[in-house]
């Protein structure tokens, strides 16, 4: 087929139907609010020109619902496989990127996953967050929260979970107890938090359900490089959402769920005869706004 050929395919293609496109939207006159008609309005002209553009056969859409209606039952209070979908698809990355700004001083965001299971308990300054013996290499996690501006943040709330060396998190894996490998700490009046813990492994994501599936007729694998997961909270500034991954992991360039950034890879270094991980956070302004729409 030629490439006139080709656009005059495309054209008709993307004429189909256009009426309905517009019936469709021009019906959100009394939409709720200005922010959900708008948002409608941008989803359902990408989802038509989607549908006309792949030409969508009968039983494609078919198997799209039969798919979305699989991901919903297999989802539970345990596991979240619309958020691993958006993962996978790198739809979460997507909105982080949106709605985080980034810059000198400012640590970058990443997924929160669906591994988050609230706030834990509270521990000192160079505590294990570990609540069983681990075959993992021991490794202790230091650092400053700071301002953008780069002032120590004191009583910054820095709470952390990672998998044990079997690739399971607690929540995954009865035989862990409930809460290993998690913890918050405070940090101190010079903006320090410490911790003990081991090193992280690479694992793969829940792949027994439909985004596992998915990701498979993709021809990709479910693999995450090791990392251990940071959420920073401060009066005054946005919450962080983040990973510090470490430098070497076979998956950094392919991470199932796009999360990696080049600013949050660290390398372990011997430090007073033990294995430690320095790394500093800047938090950025509660009065930074992410980007509105129109
Ligand atoms: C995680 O790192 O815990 C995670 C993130 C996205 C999907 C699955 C797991
Ligand atoms: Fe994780």
């Amino acid at each position: 087929m030629d490439l006139a050929m080709q656009r005059q395919l495309k054209t008709g293609i993307s004429d189909v139907f256009p009426e309905l496109t517009e019936d469709v939207i021009g019906r959100m006159r009394n939409a709720a609010s200005p922010r959900l008609r708008a948002v409608m309005e941008i989803l359902i002209r990408h989802l038509h020109a989607f549908v006309r553009e792949s030409r969508l056969t009968q039983e494609e859409w078919g198997y799209a619902v039969d798919f979305l209606t699989r991901t919903g039952q297999i989802c539970s209070p345990q596991r979240q496989e619309f958020i691993l979908l958006s993962d996978i698809l790198g739809v979460s990355m997507l909105v982080d990127a949106v709605n985080h700004r980034s810059g000198v001083g400012i640590t970058d965001s990443t997924v929160l996953g669906p591994f988050y299971t609230g706030r834990q308990r509270e521990l000192g300054p160079g505590e294990a967050i570990l609540l069983r013996q681990e075959d993992g290499e021991p490794v202790t996690m230091t650092g400053k929260v700071s301002t953008e501006g780069g002032a120590p943040i004191q009583n910054a709330l820095v709470e952390v979970w990672q998998t044990a060396p079997n690739q399971l998190y607690d929540v995954q894996d009865h035989d862990q107890p409930e809460g290993h490998l998690r913890a918050s700490f405070r940090t101190d009046a010079r903006g320090r938090y410490c911790f003990r813990s081991i090193l992280p492994v690479s694992y793969p994501i829940p792949n027994d359900g439909p985004a596992g599936q998915l990701l498979e007729m993709m021809g990709r694998h479910p693999f995450r490089p090791a990392h251990v997961h940071f959420m920073i909270s401060a009066p005054g500034h946005r919450k962080l959402i983040t990973h510090l991954f470490l430098e070497g992991d076979e998956y950094l360039q392919s991470d199932a769920v796009f999360a990696v950034k080049s600013s949050l890879i660290v390398t372990p270094r011997m430090k007073d005869g033990a294995l430690t991980i320095e790394y500093d956070f800047g938090l950025s302004r509660e009065s930074e706004l992410p980007p509105q729409p129109g």
